[in-house]
């Protein structure tokens, strides 16, 4: 079978097919493709049985063992179903690849997005989603849950690291840029990859204290709360809710519309003028209306002003939160114009309550045309009508954690870096030190360095992964000095310059909003400890957002934000060492204290509000040391 080579056919053809397939569909099965379950819900005989439309891994929806190999057998085992179904609608099956494919143990893991828009280089984001949508088509996926356009306003935020920043010029430049490098040459390649922009819309405006996920007095066990029981989020998090967890995502926006639209809206059009074809919807709220229920915004904007011609997802589970009533939550979030359904646990109660609100006429048919209409033309422009049955086309397995990825990836983690400071030029280190100490687990720790959405939704500490350390880029680029590694920072042995690296410990989502951000008071004595015994101290941030440094900025001479680097952290060295330069500015501001809290550049007079210790745009630069290769 051939498909169009140019787009305008190619668009008009998968329409026609579409509109050929909804012609012959049953009502039943319209809802099925406006289905979307969790891989550990759904078999694939229910996906045959029901021609489903989606099924999707969450972080951490991973196969046993976790390999390449086992990725690839699960999710051909869910599209083969699909297609034995009555009509036989190819499945498009969806991951959460936001930093490469990165809950594949092996996969080569890029920078989080806050590293990215440091660096603000649209083509290199470019190559890095090419080298993403090759990574998850070889495992058979067809759709990742990125790019976020997020722009986050307040960074006590859980999600900030995956936002580029607080500027909507930048967000919308480098998410465009991501979908044209998942897309490739052309949507109906078989390594061309669907994007979701998400999540829509503002969703990094919300309000500290508005969230509602956690009913905080009733929270007794984890288990209770299926989304978590699934995570294998295991107790200890409970102590979070006290340090602030889920206090800000999900929550309420309270802003205008204008700042609506100039701030939060503003990232999705280069995103959609770029061609992605799927928005994935907030769970968030605005002046109390839940995103998910939002006629005005999904219907009138998105689809209507905006000219939208894909389809709307909604979020995990999201169109619970409507209301209590779940039959009400599934006729407003239809209504309100969205497509399909990330159920993801009971699909059966989905199909069946959406079945109900058309036969009661609380949902028009001519509104799940239109929705199965979306779904199928994006499929068809996929060319996944074309390209079922037949792997061979898609990339090889080896694809995933690929070298060349690998390569493109470093780069990236050689330029995040951010440097805050930089007294008496303590960097680039000397380009001849006899002896190097560097202390603080982080400095060898590829989990500590991927932060969430690593593996796991969470991410964890640890060996998760292969990649490669700081510490291990310090010891080959400066081979002839004695490198003495102190994690915890409790020898004695002295030397002309110490690196202590810091990090957050790994979070996603809501579990990662906080009360305030300020170090932890181990790494401040950690960073004490060491200060003491150099003559030169550099501080190396691994964090998902800015943090309040206190007295550590007192005590380093030079500070760089790292971010969240991904699997190949040994690129850090090489600014360190001076084999690079410095080019990357901040994208987010940088309190000095956290009750300066939220800090960002908008509102009426943000010059009024408390000073930012670096402003945005802020970012020493460095010489390349020639010398030290
Ligand atoms: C899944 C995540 C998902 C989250 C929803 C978890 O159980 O693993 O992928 O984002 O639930 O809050
Ligand atoms: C997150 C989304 C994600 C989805 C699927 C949700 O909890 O908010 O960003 O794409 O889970 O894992």
């Amino acid at each position: 079978m051939t498909h169009a080579v140019d787009r305008p056919q190619g668009a008009l053809s998968a329409s026609a097919r579409a509109a050929d397939l909804l012609a012959r569909m049953t009502l039943r099965e319209k809802i099925g493709q406006m289905t979307q379950a969790e891989k550990n819900s759904v078999t694939p005989d229910e996906v045959r049985r029901f021609g489903l439309g989606s099924v999707l891994s969450g972080g951490g929806g991973n196969p046993e063992p976790n390999t390449p190999a086992a990725w690839r057998a699960m999710v051909l085992g869910f599209r083969e179903a699909a297609l034995e179904s009555r009509l036989g609608v190819p499945l498009l099956y969806g991951v959460d690849a936001v930093h490469g494919h990165n809950n594949v143990v092996g996969a080569t893991v890029f920078p989080h997005n806050v590293g990215l828009g440091a660096i603000g280089d649209a083509d290199l984001v470019r190559r890095i989603g090419r080298a993403t949508a090759v990574e998850v088509a070889a495992t058979g996926v067809r759709w990742t849950f990125a790019p976020a356009v997020s722009v986050p306003l307040d960074v006590r935020w859980g999600r900030t690291y995956e936002g580029y920043g607080q500027d909507p010029d930048l967000v919308g430049r480098l998410a465009a840029a991501y979908v044209e490098g998942l897309r490739g040459a052309d949507w109906a390649t078989p390594d061309a990859v669907l994007p979701s922009v998400k999540h829509f819309v503002a969703d990094g405006g919300a309000v500290h204290g508005t969230s509602t996920r956690w009913d905080r007095a009733a929270v007794k066990s984890l288990a209770d709360d299926p989304t978590l029981a699934n995570a294998h989020v295991d107790e200890g998090f409970v102590e979070l809710l006290d340090r602030g967890a889920w206090t800000i995502d999900q929550g309420d926006v309270a802003v205008d519309e204008r700042t609506l639209r100039d701030v939060f809206l503003a990232p999705y059009l280069p995103a959609l003028a770029a061609g992605a074809l799927n928005v994935m919807v907030s769970y968030g709220s605005w002046h109390g209306l839940r995103m998910h229920a939002h006629r005005y915004l999904i219907t009138d904007v998105l689809k209507g002003e905006l000219g939208f011609e894909g389809f709307v997802v909604t979020d995990w589970a999201a169109i619970d939160q409507i209301e209590p009533d779940f039959d009400v939550c599934v006729e407003r979030s239809i209504n309100a114009g969205i497509d399909m359904v990330m159920v993801p646990f009971d699909h059966q109660r989905f199909m069946d309550a959406l079945e109900a609100a058309v036969e009661r006429g609380a949902v028009a048919e001519a509104r799940i045309d239109d929705a199965v209409h979306r779904i199928l033309t994006t499929k068809a422009r996929l060319g996944l009508f074309d390209a079922v049955g037949d792997p061979e086309r898609e990339p090889a397995l080896d694809a995933v954690g690929h070298p060349d990825h690998r390569r493109i990836a470093h780069e990236a983690a050689r330029r995040s870096p951010v440097l805050l400071q930089n007294r008496g030029d303590a960097l680039p280190l000397p380009p001849t030190l006899p002896a190097l100490l560097v202390a603080g687990t982080a400095a060898d720790d590829v989990g500590l360095q991927c932060g969430g959405w690593t593996i796991s939704w969470m991410g964890a500490a640890g060996p998760i992964t292969p990649g490669t350390t700081l510490l291990q880029g310090l010891q080959r680029l400066r081979p002839d000095a004695e490198i003495t590694f102190e994690p915890d920072g409790h020898g004695t042995a002295r030397a002309p310059v110490g690196i202590v690296a810091v990090a957050e410990a790994p979070y996603a989502e809501g579990m990662g909003d906080r009360n305030d951000l300020d170090l932890a008071a181990a790494d401040l004595a950690l960073i004490e400890r060491v200060r003491a015994r150099v003559d030169a101290l550099v501080l190396v941030v691994y964090s998902g957002r800015p943090v309040v440094l206190g007295d550590a900025v007192r005590h380093a001479d030079a500070i760089v934000a790292a971010w969240l680097p991904g699997s190949e952290g040994a690129a850090i060295a090489e600014p360190l060492v001076g084999v690079s330069a410095f080019e990357a500015t901040l994208r987010y501001r940088w309190p000095a204290a956290s009750a300066d809290l939220p800090l960002h550049p908008f509102g009426t007079d943000p010059s009024a509000g408390p000073a930012a210790l670096w402003d945005l745009g802020h970012g020493l630069r460095t010489h390349v040391e020639r010398s030290s290769t």
